[in-house]
């Protein structure tokens, strides 16, 4: 392992555009818990919660369900050393973008500047009348469903549903990252979820050497992957940011 980190450490070094792409996993050291494997999240919940459909259709049932997992629960996740390592890394200028499938906005609080969040984020919402934000943290969930001051319509995350379409902007500058990145550090995802799980094989078609940090192999593990570092993000992150120094 240790040669590996080495190697791995020695490409980012060198790299013109190393670009990171995080999932879940990331975010498991700061004690939230992921949606597949033995304690995912979608063993204990029904992932129709994050269903538009089911929103409009039962609107209480799934803000119940939403309030507990990402409000009152993941709200006060602090960033774990992977995601400083990334912050660091970024602030080294060895790091050019972050494209994450999280919505817990624990990269921008470890301190990283541009980061694509291509799933959207918790940490706002929208009215999905007049379609105005709100900051969540303003938003009192004692009430569900939550509504908008401006015009009384009903608030939903600012994340995208299962049957909604990646944000605009960030599927954009994402898969552009992608194809403009030499080495691409892809963490902490199964890579089940499309169209997310392209990016990796974009960058690897544009000639990305492609390094991962899975605590077990993914989909991407044995078809792209050029650096399987198996272990926890935190723990390896960390050791590929003091080989730098
Ligand atoms: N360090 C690194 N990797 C880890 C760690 C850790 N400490 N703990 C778990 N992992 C890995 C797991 O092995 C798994 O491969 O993180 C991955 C988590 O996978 P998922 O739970 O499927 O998360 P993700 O790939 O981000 O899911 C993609 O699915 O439900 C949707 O929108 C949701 O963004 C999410 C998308």
């Amino acid at each position: 392992m240790e040669r590996k980190i080495k190697e791995a450490t020695e490409l980012i070094k060198n790299s013109k555009h190393a670009v990171a792409f995080t999932g879940a996993g990331i975010s498991v050291e700061s004690g939230i818990p992921p949606f597949r494997g033995n304690d995912g999240l979608w063993n204990k919940y029904d992932p129709i919660v994050l269903d538009i459909n089911y929103f409009h259709t039962n609107t209480n049932e799934a803000w119940e369900v939403i309030r507990e997992l990402f409000y009152d629960f993941f709200g006060k996740a602090k960033p774990n050393p992977a995601h400083v390592a990334l912050a660091d890394l970024e602030k080294k200028g060895l790091l050019k973008a972050i494209i994450t499938q999280n919505i817990d906005n624990l990269h921008q609080a470890a301190g990283s500047k541009l980061v694509y969040e291509f799933h959207g984020t918790a940490s706002t919402m929208v009215c999905t009348k007049c379609k105005k934000k709100h900051n969540s943290s303003g938003i009192d969930l004692k009430i569900l469903p939550p509504t908008c001051n401006e015009c009384t319509g009903l608030l939903k995350p600012d994340f995208i549903f299962f049957g909604e379409g990646i944000p605009e902007q960030a599927n954009k500058l994402s898969f552009k990252a992608a194809e403009q990145s030499d080495v691409f550090i892809v963490i902490g995802t199964t890579g089940e979820v499309m169209p997310a799980s392209m990016l990796p094989s974009v960058a690897e078609k544009s000639g990305a050497k492609i390094i991962e940090i899975n605590t077990e192999p993914s989909n991407f593990t044995h078809q792209i992957t050029d650096i399987f570092l198996e272990g926890k993000a935190g723990e390896i992150l960390p050791r590929i940011i003091s080989g730098l120094l």
